[in-house]
């Protein structure tokens, strides 16, 4: 029974893990060799129960008692009684490495030593340490404080009872584990990161507007956050280390014409998001959710509310800005709407010239009897998907540009080429995914 454990590295993952194992009654330690960033970390636990008190889904006691487990420092003999070590480091091999040497050491003989790598090899973690069948990948995801996924990574080494163990520890923080083969970028990031990259890649290369692109996939309904959102969020600097290791390892379908890269060198921090004017990502998230496509009136008052920015001299200039992205991409809303309805009836037609099955069947009586019904919709594409044989690719390209064609006032609008990014990336990710899962679990 895991009792007490440490969390190396306080930055984006480390805080948010923290947070989730001391909200599911276990005591931490936060260990970060920069004290600025153990400051930001543990404020940043403190802001998540401050948020869940004024929701009313805690007591103020709770969010107290949950900050009070949390013990930062920046001495690494303070994990001694430690049953299990995170390490959530920046994912360089070299750095983790010097991290599981300095934790081996450091940790009782017998407590897990755990990696939250995005995909890095766990057997050539585990073999710097004295104790390769206690290492073991524990892969939470952002915000881990709520996404219940979590990918439980056997090494080479791993043994039967460290991976039951771990399993136990994130279901009684009440996540979902699920193991995972070693290989690099393991299951989620492989199908994740291969459709996010797609659509860095074809943004540059068609000059869509990336926020335009996102607001589309979360008024679409496909993804509760764009792609571009999405990379903001788990940080420019991180994203490029996942994006160019599992290049290395795939080849150039991890391929993002060097895009991130280029953004991290010129020191930008965010693509789509704003953070310089206050919004956090989970203000745009819920913004983002309350106004599908219309309240860009409610989204300048709620930020002009924000006395921050009252007392900015910037801000209303950068409001401005702001509010006349999002009203442009509003202004195109409903060609966006048109053209999405044209690309599921190019699809269906798609859907229709699959090979005859009772499945299919099934679905075609489905729309026949109500040509509105969204879940035999979405089963006629999964079916395209996954039945659509060597072609399916052009087949889609086909859909994707004919609907754009067939839709009045899109061709050439800048709504078009956002819209056939996330067209293309979406629908990819669909075929990419049933693809991946066949020869990830085929080995
Ligand atoms: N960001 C995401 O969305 C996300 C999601 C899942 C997994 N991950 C993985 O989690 C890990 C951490 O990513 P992050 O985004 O939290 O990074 P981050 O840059 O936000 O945080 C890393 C922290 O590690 C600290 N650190 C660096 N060297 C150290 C050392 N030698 N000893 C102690 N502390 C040290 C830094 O001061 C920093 O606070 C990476 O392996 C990443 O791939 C990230």
């Amino acid at each position: 029974m895991i009792k007490k454990i440490a969390v190396l590295g306080a930055g984006v993952m480390g805080s948010e893990i923290a947070q989730a194992a001391s909200a599911g009654g276990v005591d931490v330690v936060l260990l970060d060799s920069d004290p600025a960033a153990l400051e930001r970390g543990l404020a940043h636990v403190g802001k998540i129960g401050a948020r869940r008190v004024e929701r009313g889904r805690m007591s103020a006691d709770e969010a107290a008692a949950i900050l009070a487990r949390v013990r930062p420092t920046a001495d690494a003999a303070d994990v001694g009684d430690c049953d299990l070590a995170i390490e959530a480091v920046p994912e360089v091999m070299d750095i983790k490495r010097t991290v599981f040497g300095v934790l081996d050491k450091a940790l009782p003989a017998g407590a897990i030593l755990a990696s939250n790598t995005s995909g890095l090899s766990i057997s050539e973690l585990a073999a710097t340490t004295g104790r390769p069948d206690r290492v073991v990948g524990l892969h939470f995801f952002n915000p881990a404080s709520v996404m219940k996924l979590v990918e439980v990574i056997r090494g080479s080494s791993t043994s039967e009872a460290t991976l039951a163990e771990a399993e136990e520890f994130a279901k009684a923080l009440g996540k979902v584990p699920v193991r995972v083969r070693e290989c690099p970028g393991f299951l989620v990031n492989r199908i994740l990161v291969r459709a996010m990259v797609e659509a860095y890649r074809e943004a540059a290369s068609i000059g869509a507007g990336m926020a335009e692109a996102d607001r589309a996939v979360v008024d679409a309904g496909p993804a509760p956050m764009g792609a571009f959102a999405l990379g903001d969020l788990i940080g420019l600097d991180t994203m490029g280390h996942i994006q160019s290791d599992l290049q290395a390892a795939y080849g150039d379908r991890f391929d993002d014409a060097g895009q991130i890269a280029a953004q991290v060198a010129a020191g930008r921090q965010s693509l789509v998001l704003v953070p310089e004017i206050g919004l956090t990502p989970q203000l745009v998230e819920r913004f983002r959710r309350r106004f599908r496509g219309t309240g860009i009136a409610l989204l300048h008052s709620g930020l002009t509310d924000r006395q921050r920015l009252d007392a900015d001299p910037l801000a209303a200039q950068k409001t401005a800005q702001v509010k006349s992205a999002f009203l442009g991409a509003s202004a195109s809303y409903a060609t966006a709407v048109a053209y999405r309805d044209k690309l599921v009836e190019h699809l269906l037609a798609a859907f229709r010239l699959t090979p005859p099955s009772p499945e299919k069947a099934a679905i075609e009586q489905r729309l026949a009897d109500d040509p509105d019904d969204k879940a035999a919709k979405k089963d006629a594409l999964q079916h395209l998907v996954a039945h659509g044989g060597p072609g399916l690719d052009v087949m889609l390209r086909v859909c994707v540009n004919d609907a754009a064609t067939a839709t009045p006032g899109f061709a050439g609008s800048d709504i078009a080429k956002s819209m056939q990014v996330v067209a293309t990336s979406t629908l990819f990710r669909f075929g990419e995914l049933s693809h991946r899962l066949a020869e990830i679990y085929n080995g």
